[in-house]
């Protein structure tokens, strides 16, 4: 472990998990909370139900199912893991969640870290995992992604509280010596449009002793330029996924799957109508859970593998964006090599 030369091993990505909370929120129940309607939001975003986390249901319960889904599904046993990456924005502990998912699934080998990168963080996982199996320093990586933002939207705002649902999704990647599936990325931040999606910090100073103030507060729900956020996935989203493309020197025609994170049913179709990709090829599943941020890729991922619409084999171009602002995409062929 740790061995600094470089080499050069290839990627799979050989099983997938997902998880989401019992609980279901219909559109027609969120008329009782604000003024909205079931028609405005489905005609608007195209979801019509998300799932909300309980009070005994934590980030760690939801990521520790679909982990241990991923995990059998590929075959291996959480003794095998090298490493896990939960990418996540709603930690149940700040200083990270991703070591008591180690301890739940029994991952004792296992180093494990939390990162952010808001909805386009499973992307931003998948690329920092294939650098650990690129370099040879790892051999099986776990990554989730996994989201429970009901903790912060404000229930009272229509703009925003429409969206958003929770949930899990994990994959696992190995080091292959015989073919690398992992074929491309490109991965974008521009923090001088933050201010159109936050989940801020707010404090107020508060004085210790002469001369010394810290900072007491908490985060503050969910505010959003929808228009904006709106404007930038489908003039950027397509961008990325062309430099991707270029880098995995494959055409948009050899895409057997498009998997956007899933926003709002009107990017999904905006962005597959740029890339000239037909409807046919894009992964949708946000009717039944909303936005769930980091988890949405792998929950639509791991859905569209087990209901047999993607086999080994197939190529799917996946791009997450939001938050930050930030964006990415990664093309990768579902599953191990043909055995
Ligand atoms: N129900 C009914 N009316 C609503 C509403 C709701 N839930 N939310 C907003 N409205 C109203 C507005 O108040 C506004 O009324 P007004 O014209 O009287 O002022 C009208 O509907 C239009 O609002 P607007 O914000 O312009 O709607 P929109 O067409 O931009 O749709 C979003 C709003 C949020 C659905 C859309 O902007 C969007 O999906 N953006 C992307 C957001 C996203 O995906 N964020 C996460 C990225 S990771």
């Amino acid at each position: 472990m740790g061995d600094a030369r470089v080499q050069n091993f290839g990627i799979k990505i050989t099983g997938s998990g997902s998880a989401v909370p019992a609980t279901c929120l219909d559109n027609q129940v969120l008329t009782q909370l604000v003024e909205t309607s079931d028609e405005w939001i489905t005609t608007r975003t195209g979801i019509r139900q998300r799932r909300l986390a309980s009070f005994d249901e934590s980030l760690t319960t939801l990521a520790t199912v679909a982990s241990r889904q991923a995990i059998a599904a590929s075959g291996i046993t959480p003794g095998d893991l090298d490493l896990i990456v939960l990418t996540t924005s709603t930690p149940d502990d700040l200083f990270g969640t991703a070591c008591q998912i180690q301890a739940q699934l029994g991952a004792t080998k296992a180093v494990a870290f939390d990162m952010t990168a808001a909805c386009s963080g499973f992307v931003f996982g998948m690329v920092t995992a294939a650098q650990f199996i690129r370099g040879g320093v790892y051999q099986n990586v776990l990554v989730i992604g996994a989201d429970i933002l009901s903790r912060w939207v404000d229930w009272q705002d229509r703009g925003t509280c429409i969206l958003f649902g929770d949930g899990a999704g994990a994959v696992v990647m190995q080091k292959s010596e015989t073919s690398d599936r992992l074929l491309g990325f490109e991965l974008k931040s521009d923090g001088t449009q933050n201010h159109y999606l936050n989940l801020p910090y707010k404090g107020e100073s508060q004085q210790l002793a002469a001369d010394i103030n810290v900072t007491k507060g908490t985060y503050q729900p969910i505010t959003m330029n929808g228009k904006e956020v709106y404007r930038f996935a489908v003039l950027r989203v397509p961008e990325v996924i062309d430099k991707a493309l270029f880098h995995a020197n494959l055409s948009v025609e050899k895409i057997d799957w498009l998997l956007l994170h899933q926003a709002n049913q009107r990017i999904l179709d905006a962005v597959a109508q740029r890339l000239n990709i037909p409807d046919s090829k894009v992964i949708s599943n946000l009717a039944q859970y909303g936005n769930t941020s980091a988890a949405s890729i792998p929950l639509a991922l791991d859905e569209a593998v087990r209901s047999g619409k993607i086999k080994p084999g197939d190529i799917i171009a996946a791009s997450g964006f939001g938050a930050g602002l930030s964006w990415g995409a990664v093309i990768f062929q579902w599953g191990r090599e043909k055995e």
